[in-house]
């Protein structure tokens, strides 16, 4: 972590983003609240379908139709509001401000133009002076993450494997010298060894430049890898978050139990590693009242279906999640295990609610 004046804070508030289907506008994500913190990397983690590209998408103002902010604000230091921010001031503030790699940017390379012709006019766009010590930048970089850089500048997109132009997302995003760098899945399309690379060298130009980063990825060991803090998305909210260690140490939502329990390396033991069972949510089927989670969740109580789940604020983890005030029994066992009083089939639970 740093404490560089230049990385910039980023408060994103109650933000919720629609998208229009033929069942009418469905929310993608939903209320979130997230502070990235200047000079931290923050993991964002979740299943395919959370929204995390939604949210990602949502701090560059981004999202196109038949997507829409439909409330909340992303407030970014230096820029004010994003949301309230369009033509020339967004353009501007992409790229030079916010660094970004989109999930898609294996194949957002123009495919009739070199990376160092692309590089040249992206370094225009932004009005670069130098545009001989940009394309030096961008071949240190690339040389960093393991390629020949002259090479690659001079490379079309068909001549570079998918990890190759995974790689080159990376340093587009990093080569403008933004201070807050957004980068959504920057290694799936990775081998573990090139990944690690990728993580290390994400992690030393943050520090050296004293950046503000969000890494958005479905894989916890990523973020276990690499995020300071770690933010747990599902059905369209985050359901936990926290500093990195402490929520993979000690999770105190369901949720992140189940995804850390199905990872054998993190567990430690393959035996152990058990799947969550189900599947996660689509935009259809996220339930409209009462707990995102509940339909996969092992704890669940009547007040989960639908009462809206408290946010609370334990020092410095938030989770959202009834059951998190009960004590570290309740997201592990079962409401009925936990009761001394057996309850009949449509009985009111004896635990649980009453204390909620
Ligand atoms: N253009 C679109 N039109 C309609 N629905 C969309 C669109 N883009 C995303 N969605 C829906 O919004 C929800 C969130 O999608 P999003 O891409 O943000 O999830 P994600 O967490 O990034 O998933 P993945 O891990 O697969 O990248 C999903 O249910 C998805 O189907
Ligand atoms: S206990 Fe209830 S609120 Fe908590 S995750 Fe389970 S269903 Fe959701
Ligand atoms: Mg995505």
């Amino acid at each position: 972590m740093t404490s560089d004046k230049r990385a910039p804070g980023v408060r994103i508030s109650d933000l919720s983003v629609v998208y229009r289907t033929p069942a009418g506008e469905l929310p993608a994500v939903r209320g979130i609240d997230l502070e990235l913190v200047p000079g931290t990397i923050t993991g964002v983690v979740g299943e395919s379908g959370s929204g995390k590209s939604t949210l990602a998408l949502s701090l560059l103002n981004a999202v196109q139709p038949p997507g829409r902010i439909s409330a909340g604000s992303v407030e970014i230091d230096g820029l004010g509001d994003v949301v309230a921010l369009g033509g020339d001031d967004l353009r501007r503030a992409r790229g030079r401000h916010v660094g970004y790699v989109f999930q898609a940017a294996q194949s957002s390379l123009n495919p009739l133009k070199t990376v160092g012709k692309q590089l040249l006019d992206l370094g225009r766009s932004h009005d670069v002076e130098d545009l001989p010590g940009l394309v030096k930048e961008a071949r240190s970089l690339l040389d960093r993450m393991g390629m020949d850089g002259a090479r690659v500048l001079d490379s079309h997109q068909h001549e570079l494997s998918g990890g190759m132009r995974q790689r080159v997302g990376i340093m587009l995003a990093l080569v403008l010298n933004a201070h807050l760098v957004v980068l959504d899945e920057p290694t799936t399309a990775l081998d573990m060894i090139t990944q690690a690379t990728i993580l290390r060298i994400i992690r030393e130009v943050h520090e050296e430049r004293g950046l503000t980063t969000l890494v958005i990825t479905h894989d916890l060991g990523v973020v276990a890898e690499v995020a300071d803090r770690l933010a747990v998305m599902y059905g369209g909210r985050v359901v936990e978050q926290g500093p990195t260690r402490e929520v993979l140490g000690d999770p105190r939502h369901p949720y992140t139990r189940g995804l850390l329990q199905a990872i054998p390396r993190l567990v430690g033991d393959i035996d152990e590693a058990r799947a969550l069972p189900g599947r996660p949510p689509t935009l259809g089927t996220i339930p409209a009242d009462g707990c995102v989670f509940r339909e996969r969740c092992a704890v669940r109580m009547d007040v989960c279906e639908t009462g809206e789940p408290p946010v609370l604020t334990q020092g410095p983890r938030i989770v959202a999640c009834h059951a998190a005030d009960m004590g570290p029994e309740a997201v592990t066992e079962p409401a009925k295990e936990r009761q001394t009083v057996t309850a009949g089939v449509g009985d009111t639970p004896t635990t649980g609610e009453e204390q909620a």
